[in-house]
C-alpha cells in the first residue's frame, strides 16, 4: 500500500480524498472490491454502501456476495437483477448492430459497463452516497467505460479507482486480506485468471494469455466444451427473428434472457464461441484476450444472414459501416454518445424487414447456416434459377447492362494505360 497519501486529482469528477464521505462501490465479491471494501473505510474513514448488478454471471451466488459485503462492514450491500435490462436494451441492439469490434470481440462487458455504472449512480442517489468506487485498473477499457458514464450521468457525484493508485500488487493484497479478515478463496501460489462475464460472454486475461506465442490452455475455458470433445452429431437449430431480434428457438417463443441462455448453453454444448483476441485497446494498448462467446456465435451469424436476404445490396451495403461505428463507440466507453442512439435509430428502421428463420448447424466448434426462411427475402427462386428464364430478369438485356456498367471504368484503364505508356 501507499503511504505517500493521495495523487492530486487530475480530472473533474475525481473525489478530494477530504470529501469522501459516503462510496457506493461496485462490488463484486472477488478479491480487489472486498480488499477495496475495507481500504475505502480505512483509508477515506468513509462509510460504504457495496452494489453487486446480476448481469447473468453464471453459477453467482448473489446471497453469498451481498453476506460478504456485509461481513467487511458495508453499511449495505444490494444485489440488482439487471438481467432483463441488460438483454433487452443492451444485447438485442448489439444484435440488431451486429456488434463484433476488432472483428470478434462481441462487446459483452463493453455493453455491461454502462447499465452498470448508470445503476451506480441511481443508487449512490437514492442512498445518500457522494462518491462511487470501481475495482477497474489503470490499464483497460472499463474504467473509461464507467467513470464516461458516471461523468455524463451525474456530474454532482465523484469517483474514486483505488486499484489504480493503492500501488498493492497481489501479494500485497492477499496479505492485506489476511490482515483484515477477507476470506481469499483457492491456493494463492497461481495467481487466478482476470475474469469479467455475464450472459453475452465471458473473457479471461492475465496468466500464459499474455504470451502471444502460448497456445490456449484447457483450464481456460470454463464455458464452452472444446470442440475436440463436442458431441459427434451435429445438431440443426433455427432461430426465428421479429423486426431484428430473436424471439424464438425451434419454434418455441422465449423471452430474451431464457432465449439467449438457452443459445449459450446449445453453442456451448458443440464448442461453438472460442474466440482468441488481439485487441486495440482505447488506452493505447494492444492486448490479447480468450473470449468464450457461445449465444453470440449462434446469434450473430444468424442475424447477420436475415438482415442480407431482406435488405438491398444497398442498405446491405452501407449498414457494414454503421455497424463498425456503432461497435467502436460501445467499445469505447461512449454508450451515451448521441450518434449511438442516432445509429440505433437508423438500425431499428432498416430492422422492421428483418424478420424470419435461420436454420444454423452446430458441430465441434463450428457453427453454419443451413436454412433461411423470410417473408421479407428480395428473393425469387425462379429469377435466381440457372434453370428457368423470362419473368422479370430478361438475359437478353444483360450485355447492355454490361456494356453501361463499365464504361467509366474502361475509359479511365484506356487513360491510365496510356499515361503509363
Ligand atoms: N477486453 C475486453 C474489453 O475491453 C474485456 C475486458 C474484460 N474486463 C475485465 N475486467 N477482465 O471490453
Amino acid at each position: 500500500m501507499s503511504d505517500q497519501g493521495f495523487a492530486p486529482p487530475t480530472a473533474s469528477y475525481e473525489a478530494d480524498p477530504e470529501q469522501v464521505r459516503r462510496v457506493l462501490l461496485l462490488y463484486s465479491g472477488g478479491l480487489d472490491t472486498s480488499v477495496m471494501l475495507k481500504w475505502i473505510q480505512e483509508r477515506y474513514g468513509a462509510e460504504v454502501v457495496a452494489l453487486s448488478v446480476n448481469l447473468g454471471q453464471p453459477g453467482e451466488d448473489w446471497e453469498v456476495v451481498r453476506g460478504k459485503a456485509i461481513d467487511l462492514g458495508a453499511v449495505d450491500c444490494r444485489v440488482v437483477d439487471a438481467r432483463e435490462e441488460f438483454a433487452r436494451e443492451y444485447v438485442l441492439r448489439a444484435i440488431r448492430a451486429n456488434a463484433l469490434y476488432g472483428g470478434g470481440y462481441p462487446l459483452f462487458t463493453a455493453l455491461g459497463r454502462p447499465l452498470i455504472a448508470q445503476l451506480a449512480v441511481e443508487h449512490a442517489r437514492e442512498t445518500g452516497c457522494d462518491t462511487i468506487a470501481h475495482g477497474c485498473t489503470g490499464k483497460g477499457n472499463d474504467q473509461v467505460r464507467i467513470e464516461a458514464t458516471v461523468a455524463t450521468l451525474a456530474p454532482e457525484l465523484k469517483v474514486i479507482a483505488p486499484v489504480r493508485s493503492w500501488a498493492m500488487g497481489r501479494d500485497e493484497e492477499i496479505a492485506y486480506a489476511r490482515e483484515h479478515g477477507i476470506p481469499v478463496k483457492g491456493g494463492t501460489e497461481v495467481a487466478p485468471y482476470s475474469i469479467d462475464d455475464n450472459l453475452w460472454g465471458r473473457s479471461s486475461e492475465g496468466r500464459w494469455i499474455e504470451e502471444l506465442d502460448h497456445p490456449p490452455e484447457d483450464d481456460v475455458f470454463s464455458l464452452v466444451t472444446r470442440p475436440e470433445e463436442a458431441p459427434d452429431e451435429p445438431e440443426v437449430l433455427r432461430v426465428g427473428f421479429e423486426r431484428g431480434v430473436p424471439v424464438a428457438l425451434d419454434g418455441e417463443r422465449l423471452e430474451p434472457v431464457e432465449l439467449l441462455r438457452r443459445c449459450a448453453e446449445i453453442g456451448a454444448r458443440h464448442g461453438v464461441g472460442i474466440v482468441d483476441h488481439i485487441e486495440d485497446r482505447i488506452v493505447g494498448l494492444k492486448v490479447r484476450d480468450i473470449y468464450e462467446v457461445p449465444a453470440a456465435a449462434v446469434l450473430l451469424p444468424a442475424h447477420a444472414e436475415l438482415e442480407r436476404l431482406v435488405c438491398t445490396i444497398h442498405q446491405n451495403q452501407f449498414k457494414g459501416a454503421l455497424d463498425r461505428q456503432w461497435a467502436y463507440l460501445v467499445y469505447a466507453g461512449l454508450w451515451w454518445e448521441p450518434l449511438r442512439e442516432d445509429l440505433d435509430a437508423y438500425m431499428e428502421h432498416v430492422s422492421e424487414q428483418v424478420t424470419g428463420t435461420i436454420g444454423l448447424k452446430l458441430f465441434k466448434g463450428g457453427v453454419r447456416v443451413v436454412t433461411r426462411d423470410s417473408p421479407n427475402a428480395i428473393y425469387d427462386q425462379a429469377l435466381a434459377s440457372f434453370a428457368e428464364s423470362g419473368g422479370l430478369f430478361s438475359q437478353a438485356a444483360s450485355p447492355g447492362f454490361i456494356e453501361l456498367w463499365s464504361l467509366q471504368s474502361r475509359m479511365a484503364h484506356r487513360l491510365r494505360q496510356a499515361r503509363r505508356g
